[in-house]
C-alpha cells in the first residue's frame, strides 16, 4: 500500500529563550537549532518509523534541486521517503522557512513564517497524480492553499474513484478549509481550527463536523494536553482519549505534536485496521502524540508502538 502527502516543507530555525520576549524586549536566546519542518514531512518522518508496509512518497515545493536545503532534505528522506515527485522551482535558492520562538517557562511554540516559492498549481499535482495511479490507494493532504488542495481532490474523486483521501485542517481563519473536510474521507480538525470555528470543546467540534464532512468515515480533533476525540461514522461511536502521560512526564517540545497524532492515527488506521478498535487507535496516537511532546524532535518515537503492544 502506498501513501502519498501534499504539503509544504520548511527548513525551521528554533531559538530557545528563557521566556517569550515581549515586544520590543531584547531578549538573549539560549541555542539555536536548524531542522526540516513542515506538517507532511513531520507526519512522513514519524510514519516511517512505524511500518515498512506503506510506500511513502512527499509531494512539496522545493527550491532548485541543487540548493543546498534541497540537498540537505533529500539526504534526510531518502530512500525510506520518496522525493521522486517533489516539484523544484530552479530559479529559486531558499526554502520555505519558518522561524521558531521556543519559551522555556511554557514550552510554547510561536512561529513566522517566510515563503517565496510559486505554490503548486493543480496542473503540477494531476500530472503527479496521472503518474502515480495505481499505485497510490491514500493521499494526505495538508489544508493550506484549500483551493488548489480542493480542486486537486476533486480532480482525485473523478479520475479515481477508489482513491482515500485524508485531509489536516489547522490553520484557523483561512477561508474554504471547511469545504475540503466535506470531500475527505478522513478528516483531522486541529484545536485552533475548531475554536476558530466557534467550538468551544473537541467533542462540539466533531459532533457539528459530522453532520458537515459527510463522506468521512473517520474524523478526529486533538485538543493539545486534553487529548483527542475521534468518531467513526460506521460505527457512530464518539471516543475520547486523554492525553498521554508517563510518571515523570513533561513538556519539552510540542512543534509537531499534531503531525505526530497525525501519522499515529494514520497507522492505525491503514495498517492496524480491524485489529484495534477505535479507542486503541486513538490511545495509540495520544501516547506517540505525548511521547514527541516529552523530547525534543521526532527521533525514536517507534517506542510507542513497542509501549503500547506491551502494556
Ligand atoms: N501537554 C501535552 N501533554 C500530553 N500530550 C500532548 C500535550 N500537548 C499535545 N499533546 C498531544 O498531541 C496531540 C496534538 O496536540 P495539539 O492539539 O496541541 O496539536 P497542534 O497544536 O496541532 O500541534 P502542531 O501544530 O505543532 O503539530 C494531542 O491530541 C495530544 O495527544
Ligand atoms: C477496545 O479494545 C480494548 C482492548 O481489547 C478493550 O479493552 C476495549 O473495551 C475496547 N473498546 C471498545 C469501545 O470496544
Amino acid at each position: 500500500m502506498s501513501l502519498v502527502a501534499i504539503g509544504a516543507c520548511y527548513v525551521d530555525t528554533i531559538l530557545t529563550t528563557p521566556h517569550y520576549p515581549g515586544e520590543d524586549e531584547k531578549l538573549r536566546a539560549s541555542s539555536i537549532s536548524r531542522r526540516r519542518g513542515g506538517n507532511c514531512p513531520n507526519t512522513l518522518e514519524v510514519l516511517q518509523q512505524l511500518t515498512a508496509d506503506l510506500s511513502l512518497d512527499l509531494v512539496a515545493i522545493l527550491p532548485a534541486k541543487s540548493s543546498s536545503a534541497s540537498r540537505q532534505i533529500q539526504s534526510a528522506f531518502e530512500p525510506h521517503i520518496s522525493l521522486a515527485h517533489c516539484i523544484y522551482r530552479e530559479e529559486l535558492s531558499e526554502p520555505a522557512s519558518s522561524y521558531i520562538i521556543k519559551s522555556q517557562s511554557s514550552g510554547s511554540r510561536t512561529i513566522v513564517n517566510y515563503n517565496e516559492l510559486p505554490e503548486m498549481t493543480v496542473a503540477e499535482f494531476t500530472n503527479i497524480a496521472d503518474y502515480l495511479d495505481p499505485k497510490t490507494s491514500w493521499f494526505h493532504f495538508e489544508g493550506r492553499i484549500p483551493d488548489v488542495t480542493l480542486s486537486c481532490i476533486c480532480y482525485l474523486r473523478r479520475q479515481y474513484p477508489s482513491v482515500k483521501i485524508s485531509v489536516e485542517l489547522e490553520k484557523p481563519g483561512r477561508p474554504g478549509l471547511q469545504e475540503l473536510a466535506e470531500e475527505a474521507d478522513v478528516v483531522f480538525y486541529s484545536k485552533s481550527w475548531a475554536q476558530g470555528n466557534g467550538y468551544q470543546t473537541a467533542e462540539e467540534c466533531i459532533q457539528k463536523q459530522s453532520v458537515i464532512a459527510r463522506k468521512a468515515s473517520l474524523l478526529c480533533c486533538t485538543w493539545g494536553q486534553n487529548g483527542a476525540v475521534a468518531l467513526e461514522t460506521k460505527s457512530k461511536s464518539m471516543i475520547h482519549s486523554p492525553a498521554y502521560s508517563a510518571v515523570d512526564f513533561k513538556v519539552v517540545d510540542t512543534i509537531g505534536a499534531g503531525d505526530t497524532f497525525i501519522a499515529g492515527m494514520l497507522y492505525a488506521w491503514l495498517c492496524q485496521g480491524d485489529k484495534w478498535n477505535l479507542s486503541q487507535k486513538l490511545g495509540f496516537a495520544n501516547r506517540i502524540a505525548g511521547m514527541k511532546v516529552s523530547q525534543e524532535g521526532f527521533a525514536g518515537l517507534k517506542r510507542a508502538l513497542e509501549s503500547f503492544n506491551s502494556q
